[in-house]
């Protein structure tokens, strides 16, 4: 080889080195931008059940797109830049726990927020009033007393019926007969609370939300439930909600505004779901700037 060639097969070894070392940090350096961005960009998922429960929410969103999934609606979109996405799960337990378990699979969303309105079972709180869900829980999941043909029904008797104690019979097993509260997640209440003075057309409150497939108009009955179970309040989503959101173990809270009262002569008044979008949008925002911050 002579010297010139010699300069030639080193100037082009070179060049190829460098271009490997380039090509690898590009690679690299893409790869963690991706996985950054897939960190920072998991959405809020935020839901509620009927249109008058998300259509405030929905004119905030920007860069909208609807997706579907059954009789689900799913709005993708964002709360100051960051990705939101609005749930219309339609009312009731069976309802919300599949648009929740479809959400979760399609979006992989950070946290998970259930709102909507309620109806009071503690006579403190009025219409207008905000409950934080410290716990939710549901209340249509019971066992009666044992009762003979003719001996007729008593359901002060009812005892509480945890479906997720065992994976045995619930019916046959003392040790289902709890009451299975899901907690609200730390960081969502703190946010909810940081804004909470924000919220000027009631009290915000946190509390147990209690759910079931019943509206009940018994005050009797109501009485009940919240000596028992301790509920602020009852509707008919948030701890199906919950229940799913810990099967994946994805951050979950629940806000519910009283939209009537039985047992203080509350009345029913639908406005109360737009005030409580309005609240629950500061509570998103606040979370968003929190996780940003790295707070
Ligand atoms: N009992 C049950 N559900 C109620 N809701 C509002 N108030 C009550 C109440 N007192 C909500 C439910 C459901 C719809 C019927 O209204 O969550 O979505």
């Amino acid at each position: 080889m002579n010297n010139n060639m010699l300069y030639k097969y080193v100037k082009g070894a070179l060049i190829a080195a460098f271009i490997v070392v380039v090509l690898a940090g590009c690679s690299s350096s893409s790869q963690s931008t991706a996985a950054q961005q897939e960190e920072t960009q998991q959405p809020i998922l935020i839901e509620g059940p009927m249109p008058i429960e998300i259509e405030k929410l929905r004119e905030k969103l920007d860069n909208v797109e609807k997706e579907t999934s059954g009789t689900f609606e799913f709005y993708k979109g964002t709360i100051d830049d960051y990705p939101v996405i609005l749930a219309k799960t339609g009312k009731g337990m069976e309802n919300t726990a599949a648009a929740t378990a479809v959400a979760i699979e399609r979006y992989n969303p950070i946290a998970i927020i259930n709102q909507g309105t309620s109806g009071g079972h503690d006579p403190a709180l009025h219409v207008f009033d905000i409950v934080l869900g410290k716990r939710t829980v549901n209340i249509g999941s019971l066992k009666t007393g044992q009762r003979e043909d003719g001996e007729g029904i008593a359901p002060k008797e009812w005892k509480p019926m945890d479906l997720m104690a065992s994976e045995g019979s619930a019916g046959e097993d003392p040790d289902a007969e709890n009451i299975r509260y899901y907690e609200g997640n730390p960081e969502l209440l703190a946010a909810a609370k940081a804004v909470k003075d924000q919220y000027t057309k009631g009290k915000v409150v946190e509390g147990t939300i209690g759910s079931a497939d019943v509206w009940n108009n018994e005050v009797d009955r109501i009485q009940w439930f919240h000596e028992k179970y301790g509920t602020s309040v009852e509707e008919m989503e948030s701890a199906s909600a919950a229940q799913i959101a810990k099967a994946y173990e994805v951050p979950f809270l629940a806000i519910r505004i009283l939209s009537n009262n039985k047992t203080n002569g509350g009345e029913y008044n639908p406005n109360t779901a737009a005030a409580n979008q309005g609240y629950v949008l500061e509570v998103v925002k606040q979370y968003i700037s929190t996780r940003s911050s790295g707070k």
